[in-house]
């Protein structure tokens, strides 16, 4: 039979922790969420006030409802405020110290049967497990952004993952609504593996003056009906996190296919990170501004 899983700790108030706890909360799940900080608890708040207003406006939830998700949602600064969670999700930068740092101390404070898993994109869940004394319980959990709206979670296992808690976060991720694969522990797991060759490739192509950014996207929506164009969606994932993922993908495979094309690292280095920045290949907050190729 499967587990129970009740109260759900999230770690880290992003973009990603914030469609998570909302997930969760809307699900009618009690959510501790921890970040570093008083701001990134005050961004996270913010994040969660913004969508949620939105489904609002779009009468997905009534006012009562939006109520009822925020109260299921408490705030801290302290990892030991998750001690009697079933689940820990971890959503931080993807920084492996920083991340096995956290896993080592989540497993000095929860209860030995409770499962620790990590959002992360590309960074290998065996390296982050073997920083605790429950590599078994150790899992996978990829969430896709938008998290409200993607039905998509990559359950990642490794070769020690017990069977049973495999089932057990399955059985979850449907409870959320979601539709789970799962799969073993490699850069890029399936969506990322195949989807970032392709927006690399995009790019590279827009740096070599192939195509202008507005036929490579209109390709990809009106010929083969994606919702948004490669440079569109490397926007919304932010360029600086679509490097990261890249770059760990070419040092595991050493393929071409994954080295980040030179511009995404000029633009990073501009300051061009995509929506999150107001600008990247499309500009959000002024006048559009292409960049020169
Ligand atoms: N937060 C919450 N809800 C959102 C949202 C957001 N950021 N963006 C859109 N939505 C909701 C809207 O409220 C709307 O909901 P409704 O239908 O219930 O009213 C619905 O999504 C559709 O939104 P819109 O009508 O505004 O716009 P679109 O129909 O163009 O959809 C989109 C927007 C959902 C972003 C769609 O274009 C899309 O799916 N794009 C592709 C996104 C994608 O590929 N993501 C994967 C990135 S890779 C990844 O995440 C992995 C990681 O490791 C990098």
């Amino acid at each position: 039979m499967a587990r129970e899983i009740n109260t759900v700790g999230v770690v880290g108030f992003g973009t990603m922790g914030a469609g998570i706890v909302e997930v969760l909360a809307r699900t009618g799940i009690a959510v501790k969420v921890v970040d570093v900080d008083a701001a990134g608890v005050e961004r996270g708040l913010g994040h969660l006030e913004h969508s949620t207003e939105r489904a609002v406006r779009r009468e997905k939830l009534t006012g009562d409802e939006k109520a009822a998700l925020h109260g299921r949602v408490t705030t801290s600064l302290d990892l030991a405020s998750l001690a009697d969670c079933d689940l820990v999700v971890e959503a931080v930068p993807e920084n492996i110290e920083l991340k096995a740092r956290i896993f080592q101390e989540l497993d000095g404070i929860l209860a030995p049967e409770a499962i620790i898993a990590s959002n992360t994109s590309s960074l290998s869940i065996t390296e982050i497990g073997v920083h605790t004394r429950r590599p078994g319980k150790v899992v996978g959990l990829h969430f896709f952004n938008p998290t409200q709206v993607l039905k998509l979670v990559e359950v990642v296992r490794t070769v020690v993952t017990e069977p049973d808690v495999i089932t057990d976060v399955v059985a979850f991720t449907e409870r959320l609504g979601k539709s789970p694969v799962v799969i073993g522990d490699r850069a890029g797991f399936i969506a990322n593996a195949l989807l970032f060759p392709y927006l690399n490739h995009a790019v590279k192509m827009l740096e070599s003056k192939y195509a202008t950014r507005e036929d490579l996207d209109a390709a990809m929506r009106y010929g083969c009906g994606y919702p948004m164009g490669p440079l569109a969606l490397l926007d919304l994932i932010g360029l600086d996190t679509a490097y990261e993922i890249l770059d760990t993908m070419y040092h595991q495979s050493r393929n071409r296919l994954h080295s980040p094309a030179p511009l995404l690292k000029q633009m990073i280095t501009a300051g061009l990170l995509g929506r999150k920045s107001g600008r990247g290949f499309y500009t959000y907050d002024g006048p559009d501004s292409p960049v020169v190729v």
